[in-house]
């Protein structure tokens, strides 16, 4: 007789971001990212902003009055020499990265950089170099590897619930609404969609493949690239077909429609979804034969979810850590070698590259 039972689902293993110890951040170009992380970290967590610098004074001083940060600069040197910052937060646009994060932590600061992490690998390998000859902790801000979601999916593929993983499907887009000067659209500031929004599909099929044993995504043979640039001349739309032992990924970003937003993983025994906007808290279904369970326990939504990354990160410098077991230094790099090698083939270069 064959004995089977409703699939189940882990709990994931996330202590309240309220407990975290605190650490004293200060935060460099206080733009759209950097006033979601302080809203969410000042609402959900006992971290604290204590210093916030802007290339202009008054938008510092905005920034300051509206989250209640006690110091507001102009420039971004005096938070860095600020002796009570801890960490800094990066939030600038993907070019000012390599030379903050560098700045940040020849200060002797913690850093956390927003991602994607820097305009390319070699640009990566320095900031990370850096921090490791500094003994600093540095951590890319891919806030979606720290949510409880995907503690659950982490433990489903360590614990080879799925079988034998073979498909990865995630896709990211959204239709880009915004004039020819914003970042997205401008080379100099390293925009494209590929950074901006095709960095998580393409965070989260390395992930799978790390967890479900495939080890690193390819940067040559089994790397498809399709895409299409913008006028001017960053990609706008990008379709990736990986394949890294027996996975196989499918991975689809675009700057010129609302897409899905979902993620799957299917396995041999099972598959998991993740629902629209899989990079946010959201529900996650296990299905296995024609059972399915659904995890949604999200007490923390939206953006305010960057709450986890936060706090994260102060348990990590707290335990002594010098980067981030749930993305380490190496995985980052990694990921940035593979967007290298797509613009490569998209043709896509950045000024100075
Ligand atoms: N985690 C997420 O969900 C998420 C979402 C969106 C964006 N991001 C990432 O966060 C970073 C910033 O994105 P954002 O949407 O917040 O951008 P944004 O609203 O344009 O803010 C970026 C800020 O950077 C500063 N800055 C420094 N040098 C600059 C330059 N040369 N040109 C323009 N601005 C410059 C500006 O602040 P001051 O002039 O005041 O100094 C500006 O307000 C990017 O890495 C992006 O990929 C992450």
């Amino acid at each position: 007789m064959r004995v089977t039972s409703a699939p189940s689902l882990p709990s994931p293993r996330h202590p309240d971001p309220a407990d975290a110890p605190l650490l004293r951040w200060g935060i460099l170009a206080p733009g759209w990212i950097a006033s979601n992380f302080a809203r969410a970290v000042h609402t959900h967590t006992g971290q604290r902003v204590i210093a916030v610098g802007s290339r202009t004074a008054s938008r510092a001083e905005e920034f300051a009055a509206r989250f209640e940060i006690p110091r507001a600069h102009e420039g971004y040197e005096a938070v860095l020499a600020d002796p009570e910052v801890d960490v800094v937060y990066v939030a600038s646009p993907h070019s000012e990265h390599r030379e903050q994060a560098l700045a940040a932590i020849a200060a002797g600061k913690h850093v956390l950089v927003e991602k994607a992490f820097t305009r390319n690998a070699a640009e990566a390998r320095e900031v990370i170099e850096a921090g490791r000859a500094a003994g600093v902790f540095v951590m890319e801000a891919m806030w979606s590897r720290y949510l409880p979601h995907t503690d659950v999916l982490r433990q489903l593929l360590d614990d080879g619930a799925l079988g034998d993983v073979h498909r990865v499907e995630a896709d990211f887009g959204s239709r880009a609404e915004v004039e020819p000067t914003h970042r997205l659209l401008d080379p100099a500031l390293a925009g494209g969609v590929l950074l901006d929004l095709g960095v998580y599909p393409l965070s989260f099929a390395s992930f799978v493949a790390r967890h479900a044993g495939a080890g690193p995504l390819p940067t040559g043979a089994g790397l498809q690239v399709a895409g299409e640039l913008a006028p001017t001349g960053v990609d706008a739309q990008v379709s990736l077909q990986i394949a890294v032992g027996h996975l196989h990924a499918a991975l689809f970003t675009t700057m010129f429609a609302e897409t899905p937003q979902t993620a799957t993983v299917s396995g041999s025994l099972a598959r998991v979804a993740l629902g629209h906007k899989f990079f946010i808290p959201g529900p996650l279904t296990l299905t296995r034969g024609g059972d399915s369970v659904t995890w949604d326990e999200n007490r923390i939504f939206d953006l305010d979810g960057l709450a986890f990354q936060a706090a994260a990160l102060a348990r990590f410098v707290a335990e002594g850590r010098t980067e981030s077991p749930l993305q380490p230094l190496a995985e980052t790099l990694e990921i940035l070698e593979v967007a290298d090698a797509v613009r490569a083939a998209l043709g896509v270069r950045y000024p100075g590259e």
